[in-house]
């Protein structure tokens, strides 16, 4: 490996971000990138860390993959724009026929392509009222779909992804999600519930769904909910959207978390480790629903950009050739034993919890049901401060999340679990409860 690169000290450059840039562009690490290789990431002055972040699980198949980096140089050496609107091209064909395949769902399919999740989301909606004629969408408490006005409506938690930014698109509502064992005959019953308290059934586009919630805290929906769902969508004419642009591409241990369910949805966003680090969000779904928008109507100047395409067909060949699935189901079972294990030592830990490696330990005051926010804090910047990047999330933002690359080597693995739980030990110190 080369020498680090030095542009200048993470403090003057902190220095001039703040700055620069705005605060509401928060940020984590207290330093700067100067390179990335798998699952590992240096720093401008040459310190080195464990990435379990994956940059908010953009890269199951870890930094600069060789075959995603070869694929994209070779995009670069043939164009790296022309609107596909304008003039066409292959890759852009070939990744819709390949996620039309991989997509749950034994029906015709077709697939549209942006840069982000939140335009992938918006282009669902969009799709969604087009094909129904009907305006209304339903989303969940804790969801999060994105940082656009749709997306910021959708999504199901105020602070701060709301805060201050409203009005947004009308016609949206909630509905609980069901967590912590909540029984999904209940939480149905809150969603037929908007049907008598506010929304007409008839009026309902779609209700929108992450099969395991990301930033809300690592949820996994219920399978009865989920078929419940696709019930009530059947009964009442409405589209049944998954977003999967945290969930999919390998990190439940299948390609996408609904395949768990043994159900399909209609339409299907992806985004994230669908490109291995570079920009590209799809909408899947069924042909005819797919098809509602008239010409011009879906696209943009950038949507499906080459070297995100490139990317993502290469992205698709690593994760069959390297087996990426079986393997996030072994790096998911390894990770969950250590944090049982380390449960039975530490009251803070309320909830161990996965599905193949989209997997999270959640905090709470011990004994009651108190999110501890402050506990999951200083064990992410205990890790942080011993050279393991690790992410937060959760409604009360008392849940560490894990989104390792599922490329990572044994002994590197091995390696960032050894410093999340010393991290986890002097926490527990600290709050005297050790
Ligand atoms: C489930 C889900 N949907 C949508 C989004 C928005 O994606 P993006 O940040 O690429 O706009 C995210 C991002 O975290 C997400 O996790």
């Amino acid at each position: 490996m080369n020498a680090p690169i030095r542009f200048a000290s993470n403090a003057a450059l902190a220095a001039r971000r703040d700055a620069a840039t705005p605060r509401g562009v928060g940020v984590m690490a207290p330093f700067f990138a100067a390179r990335a290789e798998n699952s590992e990431l240096w720093d401008v002055e040459g310190r080195r860390y464990i990435d379990f972040a994956g940059g908010i699980a953009v890269l199951n198949t870890g930094h600069r993959h060789p075959k995603v980096m070869a694929a994209v140089a070779a995009q670069l050496e043939r164009f790296t724009h022309t609107c596909y609107q304008v003039v066409p091209y292959d890759s852009y064909v070939e990744l819709a026929e390949k996620l039309n395949a991989l997509v749950p769902g034994a029906f015709p399919k077709k697939s549209m392509f942006v840069s982000t999740g939140a335009e992938a989301v918006e282009n669902a909606v969009k799709i969604a009222r087009a094909a129904t004629g009907r305006t209304g969408v339903i989303a969940f408490s804790g969801a999060f779909h994105g940082r656009t006005m749709m997306g910021m409506a959708l999504t199901g938690k105020v602070a701060p992804y709301k805060m201050g930014f409203g009005p947004f698109p009308a016609e949206i509502y909630h509905a609980a999600f069901p967590t912590h064992g909540t029984d999904p005959t209940r939480a149905l019953a809150s969603v037929a519930g908007l049907f008598k308290t506010d929304i007409d059934p008839k009026r309902v586009a779609a209700i929108i769904i992450e099969p395991v919630q990301g930033e809300g805290g690592f949820h996994i929906a219920p399978r009865e909910f989920v078929l419940g769902l696709r019930k009530l969508c059947d009964e009442h004419g409405i589209l049944l959207v998954a977003d999967e642009i945290q969930s999919g591409f390998g990190r439940t241990g299948k390609w996408f978390a609904f395949e768990h369910f043994g159900v399909a949805a209609d339409l299907v966003t992806t985004a994230k480790s669908l490109a291995g680090g570079f920009p590209l969000a799809a909408v899947t779904g069924r042909a005819d629903i797919m098809d509602a928008a008239p010409p011009g109507g879906l696209g943009g100047t950038y949507a499906g950009s080459p070297i995100g395409l490139t990317a993502a067909l290469a992205v698709i060949e690593v994760m069959q050739e390297e087996g990426l699935l079986e393997r996030s189901v072994a790096l998911g079972e390894r990770l969950m034993s250590r944090l049982n294990a380390l449960r039975a030592r530490f009251p803070q830990i309320a909830e161990v919890r996965g599905l193949g490696s989209m997997v999270a330990a959640e905090f709470n005051r011990p004994g009651t049901d108190e999110p501890d926010a402050a506990f999951a804090k200083r064990v992410q910047t205990l890790a942080l401060e011993r050279g393991l990047i690790l992410l937060t999330c959760g409604t009360g933002a008392n849940v560490i999340r894990f989104l390792y690359p599922l490329t990572i080597g044994d002994t590197l693995f091995a390696e960032g679990l050894q410093i999340f739980e010393g991290a986890v030990i002097d926490a527990a110190k600290t709050s005297g409860l050790a």
